[in-house]
């Protein structure tokens, strides 16, 4: 596949296609200025970006829809061109809520459709308006739910997944890897007792060739595997360096040396939720 900065879509069966490299746009609300997203979403479309991936939970989706039509309102961008992902929350999973929740959604990014509706979590919380619902114990209040699948798997070099990519190679499923770089290591979500990813010598010297960041091969490596990556930044020249990574390709030599590195680290673990029944991090895919 020849990937490039304007064509880096891979098709999806239903005919539509996927630009392999989104921004992903979840930032601790308490901790970001308001505005942030809304400005880094428009950076991300003026460095090239045409996949954004955002979610209801994470606050800030009305920043990331005013950004999409203040640049189509430019002209810079037509709606077509652009792929949105957004989610839809543990507290919404019955059937009759998924509708009204996606029309929620469209709402408050001020579109008409989103492009692709995934699952957040295949864990369900008691639908309400808590979005975290817990009881007088201050114990999260779960659901019973009949999930089929779910769409979102982390992956980036220490944490390959080979095993689950082919099943997917087999079935035509594209995958969306988040966490492509390893987190933002906050501590209240993130194991971070595992090393950081970006500081791995292998991919620093594989940067250092190619005068690439870790970041960039990090990238490069999920997407020359076919890996969807949503890489979140809010800071404009990261968002700008995460655009840089169709000027240069790995070798098969050190796609091999960089798939060696797995260590089976999963980042995102949520073991605050691992005595939910349908907690998805004990099955072996
Ligand atoms: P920031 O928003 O300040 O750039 P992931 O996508 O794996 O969840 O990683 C996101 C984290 O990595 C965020 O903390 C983000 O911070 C940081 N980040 C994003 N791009 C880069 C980069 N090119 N180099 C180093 N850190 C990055």
């Amino acid at each position: 596949m020849n990937l490039t900065a304007e064509s880096h879509r891979v098709p999806l069966s239903d005919g539509n296609s996927i630009p392999l490299l989104g921004l992903g746009t979840y930032a601790d609300p308490q901790k970001t200025p308001k505005g942030t997203c809304l400005e880094s979403v428009k950076i991300a479309i003026d460095a090239g970006y045409r996949h954004i991936d955002g979610a209801f939970v994470y606050y800030n989706e009305h920043e990331v829809g005013q950004a999409i039509r203040e640049k189509i309102a430019e002209g810079r961008i037509k709606r077509e061109d652009i792929f949105y992902c957004g989610k839809l929350w543990n507290t919404c999973h019955p059937p009759e809520l998924v509708r009204p929740t996606l029309e929620k959604t469209l709402k408050i990014l001020q579109l008409d459709y989103v492009d692709l509706y995934i699952i957040e979590l295949p864990m369900a919380f008691k639908p309400g308006e808590a979005i975290y619902p817990k009881d007088e114990n201050g114990k999260f209040i779960y659901h019973e739910t009949d999930l089929c699948a779910t769409w979102e798997v982390e992956c980036h070099p220490y944490f390959t997944q080979p095993k689950l990519l082919e099943f997917c190679r087999q079935h035509d499923i594209v995958i969306v890897g988040y966490s492509p770089l390893g987190t933002s290591r906050d501590e209240t979500w993130v194991n971070v007792s595992s090393p950081p990813l970006l500081k791995d010598p292998v991919l620093n010297a594989i940067g250092k060739k190619y005068n690439k960041t870790a970041a960039q091969v990090a990238l490069r490596f999920s997407i020359q595997r076919g890996v969807v990556v949503i890489p979140k930044s809010f800071n404009p020249q990261r968002i700008r360096e995460n655009f840089q990574i169709f000027d240069f390709s790995l070798t098969e030599k050190e796609m091999k040396e960089i798939e060696a590195l797995n260590k089976n680290v999963r980042y995102v673990e949520l073991l605050m939720w691992r005595d939910h029944p349908e907690y998805p991090f004990n099955d072996e895919y």
